[in-house]
Parts: structure tokens; sequence; C-alpha cells
């Protein structure tokens, strides 16, 4: 399991701290929950906070836009350093502005992911099977931490798995929201992979709560 630490729920006056800590604790990747308050009501990082983290580790930088604009948005974090870009379904139109966004995530050298809200049927993601080499499953509302883990992300996992094998293929299944010890065993027994922990990585020991994860 990759191990993705969501750093909306970071402690930003003890980031240093915390940073040292998470660098020390397995887990791969750092979750970076970009929000412009209006594709969610919340308003969180730009740009030059995620140059900071590359500064301060070297784990693979996810950055999760939760934007109306991806197009726009996405090169601003790749010129920032982002390893991972994934925008939402929701927020974009035709299927060839979809395939031409990924290709272009791609192109720039980043693994290039898209997500469902928790409202949105997993088969709107079976088109693009191939033109992704993630899918995020959201189990939360997007805009906030600590809500709690709906279980209808299970069956959506489960249901995508089963999809990529059928075509042979071996992309990353996220999710994200609600994550623990407890739901992170249901998602990665339906066929997840990363798994996104914000609040429970960092109102716990930060390492203790990685491994328990893994
Ligand atoms: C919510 C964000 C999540 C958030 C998860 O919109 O996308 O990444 O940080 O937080 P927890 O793990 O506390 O549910
Ligand atoms: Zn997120």
């Amino acid at each position: 399991m990759i191990i993705s630490p969501s750093v909306l729920s970071l402690d930003y006056s003890r980031m240093a701290e915390q940073m040292s800590e998470l660098n020390a604790s397995g887990a791969e990747w750092i979750h970076f929950d970009v929000m412009d308050g209006h594709f969610v009501p919340n308003l969180t990082f730009g740009p030059d906070l995620l140059k900071a983290f590359r500064k301060m580790s070297s784990l693979v930088l996810d950055v999760h836009l939760m934007v109306t604009d991806p197009g726009f948005f996405s090169d601003v974090f790749l010129k920032a350093g982002a390893d991972v870009i994934t925008f939402h379904y929701e927020a974009m139109g035709s299927p060839d502005e979809i395939r031409s966004l990924a290709k272009h995530i791609r192109e720039q050298g980043a693994l290039a992911g898209i997500s469902v809200k928790p409202g949105t049927d997993v088969s709107v993601l079976y088109p693009f099977l191939e033109d992704f080499d993630l899918f995020l499953i959201m189990s939360v509302e997007p805009g906030f931490g600590g809500q709690s883990f709906m279980m209808s992300a299970v069956d959506k996992i489960a249901a995508l798995r089963e999809k990529l094998n059928e075509a042979g293929l071996h992309a990353h299944i996220e999710v994200d929201g609600g994550i623990n010890a407890e739901t992170g065993r249901l998602v990665k027994d339906a066929g997840a992979d990363v798994l996104v922990a914000g609040s429970y990585v960092f109102k716990n020991n930060i390492k203790e709560a990685v491994n328990s994860l893994v």
C-alpha cells in the first residue's frame, strides 16, 4: 500500500517537526489538497507552498485539484513540482477535453489522475481507463478533512478494479476521506492501493498511524 498523508491536517505551527516525522514515517507520498473556494466551499494552498514541500521532502507530491479550472491549475502545480496531478471529472466538459488534459499532464512527466465525488457514478470513468495512471475515489464530500467515511466507496473501488483487471491495466486506485486503520482495510480488500489520510495521521503519532495503514 502507498500511504499519502494529507497535509490539510498538518499542524502548520509545527511544520518543520511534523515534516521530519512524516519523512521518516514510511509514507511514500504527500497528498496536497488544492481548493479554490468555488469548486468546493473552502480555500487552501497555492504553488509556493508546494515548492516549500519540495524543499522539505523527497516524497512523491500528490496534488489533488478541487478547482473549477483544472486546465489552468494543472500547469501552475506542474511548474511548482507536482509528481501526480489529479483533477475532478465533475469540473470537466467533453471526453476530448478530459483526454487532452490527461495527455498534457503525462507529457510533463507527471502521473495523471481523475477523481469522482461520492455522488458521481464510477462508470463515468470506464471510457478513460487507458488515459489515466490513477483513479481517485472520494469517500467524503470534497472540501474538508475530518469527515466520516462513506461506505458507498467500497463498491465503487471493487467495480473499478474489476474493469481495470479485465482491461489488463494496473492503474492506481486511490481513496480519500475518512481513512483510518479500519476503513483502510476495507478499501484495500476492495482493490485500492493508495490511501490518503489526513486527520488520522496528523492527530495521532504520525509513524504509528502510517504503519497501521500499510
Ligand atoms: C477532502 C480532502 C482530503 C482530506 C481528507 O476534501 O480531499 O484529502 O484531507 O481528510 P481526512 O483523512 O481527515 O478525511
Ligand atoms: Zn484530497
